[in-house]
């Protein structure tokens, strides 16, 4: 496996397999890396000839106050990880080579990113603007022919999707399932900041959207999402929003339809902000159930 630290290094790499007849995998991480990610290195591996993936924790979807500073690094241990998981190359850069000075130019997708995260109440729509400079960049840096994301953060892959789109980046976006421990807990990197206390209150997001499930199937979607958000009141666990959204548009989903929809949750559990979702699929067209 070969650490390539430079915008430069990357661009090298990728002149290099442009001309042989190769597919390339990307999966771009914050690193701290938990298997939520190994099972997108393992999908990358199974599919591309060449994994890349990239390490960079962005500073600019983090909000002034957010947790920048103090979100988890361990480049040895990732490393390792990936090394293990069959990942060829780790595109690690620097901050100023990725945003040297005078860079000036924000990627964003309207409409998608003002709702749910995107919120004022959340962690504003700048938030997205990072997350989509980025990966623009990764992607217009790496070349990918596909690009591997998780469903934990949905929104984040319905406004990749989009600007991957309207972009017309050659590379396909894919979105692999939620990983879990075994009690429910989506995994992220930040549930290495919970307390044993907080880790075992932090169950109850996983269990109010099974709960959320449960009710939607015998009683339709509005008790459906009041019974998921006293699940968690009764938790102690204020969320920042519970709600159910059209996942392709992120429309307020009032279960009419028929279509799938999706109930995504953002709540912080001792100050650790956790997100998780469950896609409801109604029985069948045109029902409400
Ligand atoms: O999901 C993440 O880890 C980040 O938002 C991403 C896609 C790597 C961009 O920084």
């Amino acid at each position: 496996m070969k650490v390539l630290r430079t915008a430069a290094e990357m661009r090298a790499l990728r002149d290099e397999l442009r001309g042989q007849p190769l597919t390339v995998g990307l999966v771009p991480t914050m690193g701290y890396l938990h298997q939520g990610h190994d099972s997108l290195l393992a999908a990358a591996r199974a599919e591309c000839d060449v994994v890349v993936m990239s390490l960079f924790v962005n500073p600019t979807q983090f909000r002034p106050g957010e947790d920048l500073s103090t979100y988890p690094r361990d480049e040895e241990r990732d490393f390792a990880i990936a090394e293990a998981t069959g990942v060829d190359y780790v595109y690690a850069p620097q901050p100023d080579d990725v945003y040297p000075s005078g860079f000036a130019t924000k990627v964003e997708v309207e409409g998608l990113t003002e709702v749910l995260c995107g919120s004022e109440t959340s962690r504003g729509p700048g938030h997205f603007r990072g997350v989509t400079t980025i990966v623009a960049k990764l992607l217009n840096a790496v070349d990918p022919d596909f690009a591997y994301f998780g469903q934990k953060d949905a929104q984040q892959a319905t406004v990749i999707r989009r600007m991957a789109e309207d972009l017309e980046f050659r590379a396909k976006i894919v979105v692999l399932p939620t990983v879990r421990e075994p009690d429910g807990l989506a995994m992220s990197s930040r549930n290495a900041y919970l307390s044993p206390q907080a880790r075992e209150r932090a169950t109850a997001i996983w269990a109010s959207l099974q709960e959320t499930e449960a009710v939607f199937a015998e009683a339709g979607l509005e008790p459906a999402l009041e019974a998921g958000r006293r699940h968690l009141e009764l938790a102690g666990i204020t969320p920042e929003y519970f709600e159910a959204r059209y996942p392709g548009t992120l429309d307020p989903a009032d279960g009419r339809s028929g279509d799938p929809i999706l109930v995504a949750v953002a709540a912080k559990v001792d100050g650790t902000r956790l997100i998780d979702n469950i896609l409801l699929e109604p029985e069948h067209e045109g029902s409400t159930p």
